[in-house]
């Protein structure tokens, strides 16, 4: 057997949880991450038929049975995962009964993963429905983006519209445009069930003065989508206070999805 602590899906997540702290995006424990992994890759590391403990996970999700994931630890902070990914990480297979975590490594101090996970694994099933390459599922706590929830309409149309006209790049980047959640509870699989059902249409969705979630196929496309997101944010707060002289303007919008390409849901930019 490999040494898990060379596997490049370990090395990986963690230096994405890394590069996710060093941003500021993830305070304390803020923020959780969950990545599908291969069965094969796991096996060349770890006895998948070997579970350490079981775990319940308080919701049924049979389309993701025999599935495994790696995924952050509840309470566990972002800027500790490189240095100790055993107690920080966990690696479990779900169980036969679609509601059981099988815990074949990590969580080593006896924790379990995230607070959040109704909301990854709700929405890792969506996801996977539209697009079965998807493999991760992102939730950080970026500051701008969290902001602009406080100062900007929620509708979704609106907020996207905002995002996409401050940046070149944001159309190309998430034609698919972004969800948004009222503030709610998290933690729970009402905001679980709501964050999946977002994911259905949009690969990013907000949850008003918390934060919010990416999907990808690969955790740089995951994490290059909130950066992106992130970052138009922070232009829009910026500029936000002067009277604005220009925007990329609708006709605009239109030309960068000629160009690249993409498609934008229907009436999102004006004739
Ligand atoms: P966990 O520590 O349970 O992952 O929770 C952090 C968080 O961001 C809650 O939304
Ligand atoms: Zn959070």
């Amino acid at each position: 057997m490999k040494n898990i602590f060379e596997a490049k899906f370990l090395t990986d997540f963690t230096s994405t949880l890394a590069n996710m702290y060093r941003l500021g995006w993830d305070e304390r424990n803020g923020g959780n991450l969950s990545v599908m992994l291969e069965e094969e890759e796991v096996k060349e590391y770890l006895d998948i038929n070997n579970v350490l403990r079981t775990i319940p996970m308080g919701f049924y999700a049979p389309s993701l049975v025999g599935k495994i994931f790696i995924v952050t630890g509840t309470g566990k902070y972002f800027k500790n995962a490189q240095g100790d990914p055993e107690t920080n990480v966990g690696i479990f297979k779900v169980a036969k009964d679609g509601e059981t975590a099988e815990l074949l490594w990590g969580y080593k101090d006896g924790g379990k993963f995230t607070s959040e996970l109704p909301a990854h694994l709700m929405s890792h099933i969506e996801r996977l429905k539209v697009n079965p390459n998807n493999r991760v599922i992102m939730h950080t706590h970026p500051i701008n983006i969290l902001s602009m929830t406080f100062v900007h309409s929620l509708d979704e149309r609106e907020f996207t519209r905002t995002l996409w006209r401050t940046i070149t790049e944001c159309m190309v980047v998430f034609p698919d445009g972004v969800g948004v959640l009222p503030w709610m509870i998290c933690g729970t699989n009402e905001i679980g069930i709501a964050t999946a059902e977002k994911m259905q249409k949009f690969r990013v969705v907000v949850w008003a003065h918390h934060g919010l979630y990416g999907a990808g196929n690969d955790l740089d496309e995951a994490f290059g989508l909130i950066e992106t997101v992130e970052k138009a944010a922070e232009i829009y707060l910026k500029i936000k206070p002067f009277e604005i002289q220009s925007w990329i303007t609708d006709p605009q919008l239109k030309e960068i999805a000629k160009r690249f390409d993409v498609t934008y849901p229907e009436g999102w930019v004006e004739d």
